[in-house]
């Protein structure tokens, strides 16, 4: 059997390390790699391929960056003519970027077996890019690898047949159970015990003007009481420059590898982000996470784990932050099924196919 891991971009590479490993347990399943080239900075890409071992992928198409329905259709009409060649019996796409959906509607139509890696996750707003991509993806794939019990409930809601459904757990947290000790090593000069650790991406939080500016605000006015830890991401890099914000008080850095901002999140007093995969590794590791958005595809992390959402006004963020250096930190678990083995779990069941 041969199976082919599409990815994309920088959330990708942490999800597809564990299933690619765990499948070499399998000689008799042939594996191959394409990468859509939707990241390509290195420190959004390369570094993440070292620092969790995945081979290098068969082909880089580099389709770099565009507006959706470009970077999409860019996906699309680079992969047929590869997925052709190739043959494969089942490829596997991950999350929900749109290398993801790209990957989904072109093996779909070529009646190609689709399994996607983190489905069933469902935020409720359609005004998320992501949100659109998963919806497609659940809707074409044949197997649907879920992180958590909502994912599966979510899916049979929109129809999707019990069979198709497989509840495996978290991939993502395979690659961090890995990846800890490694972090654990790392040292920061210069870092205080307590710090906020940042992240900001999203386009409902970057790309308009009044919002970017009120978070801004809301993180300069917190610096004054605990240092803010900011990797900043090149889209929001760019809007800052822009719209001639000044947020140099901060403690601005280039997006960090695996590994280092693991490091940094583990040590960290608190996140404050606006990423999904972050969510999730905030609550494996315990440390409490303020997100700044109204809505999650990932409630388990809130109804479990410590994971708060603040929306994007900066009372909630002040008001919830005040709390946690305070010591009042809300009780968490971690998820059932989020224990470094979801990756063996898919493996385990492909291999039986
Ligand atoms: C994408 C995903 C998002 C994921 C995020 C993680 C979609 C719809 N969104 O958002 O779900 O959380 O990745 O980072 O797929 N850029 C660079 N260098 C790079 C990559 C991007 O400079 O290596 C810049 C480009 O100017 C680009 C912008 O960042 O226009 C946005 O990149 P894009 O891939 O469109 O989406 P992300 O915002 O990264």
């Amino acid at each position: 059997m041969h199976i082919l891991h599409v990815v994309g971009a920088r959330p990708n590479l942490m999800k597809v390390a564990p299933v690619l490993s765990a499948l070499r347990q399998f000689p008799r399943i042939k594996q191959s790699l394409i990468h859509t080239g939707q990241h390509y900075d290195t420190n959004m890409s390369d570094v993440f391929f070292q620092q969790l071992e995945i081979p290098a992928p068969g082909v880089n198409m580099g389709v770099g960056s565009g507006s959706h329905a470009r970077q999409t259709a860019d996906i699309m009409s680079g992969l047929e003519p590869i997925v052709l060649e190739r043959k494969p019996d089942l490829v596997l796409v991950y999350g929900d970027v749109n290398s993801t959906v790209a990957a989904a509607l072109v093996c779909s139509k070529l009646q190609i077996k689709v399994g996607h890696v983190e489905a069933g996750l469902r935020s409720f707003d359609r005004g998320m890019p992501e949100e659109i991509n998963r919806l497609v993806t659940d809707q074409l794939a044949d197997l649907l690898f879920t992180p958590s019990a909502d994912g599966d409930e979510n899916l049979e809601r929109e129809g999707i047949p019990r069979r198709k459904i497989h509840r495996v757990g978290n991939v993502m947290i395979d690659s961090l159970v890995r990846l800890l000790p490694a972090a654990m090593d790392t040292k920061f000069n210069g870092l205080p015990d307590r710090y906020v650790l940042v992240t900001l991406h999203r386009p409902a939080n970057v790309d308009d003007d009044r919002t970017l500016k009120e978070i801004l605000e809301s993180l300069l006015e917190l610096n004054s009481q605990v240092k803010v830890v900011f990797p900043v991401h090149p889209r929001t890099r760019r809007r800052i420059a822009d719209f001639g914000f000044d947020a140099s008080q901060l403690d601005l850095r280039e997006p960090l590898p695996y590994i280092e901002f693991l490091a940094l999140q583990r040590r960290a007093t608190a996140v404050v982000t606006d990423s999904g995969g972050i969510q999730e590794e905030t609550t494996y590791l315990k440390v409490p996470c303020l997100t700044l958005r109204d809505n999650t595809e990932r409630p388990v992390t809130v109804t479990l784990g410590t994971n708060t959402l603040v929306g994007q006004n900066g009372g909630a963020l002040r008001a919830e932050l005040a709390k946690i250096l305070d010591g009042k930190q809300k009780a968490s678990s971690i998820p059932p099924l989020w224990d470094g083995r979801a990756g063996e779990r898919i493996a385990e069941f492909l291999s039986k196919l």
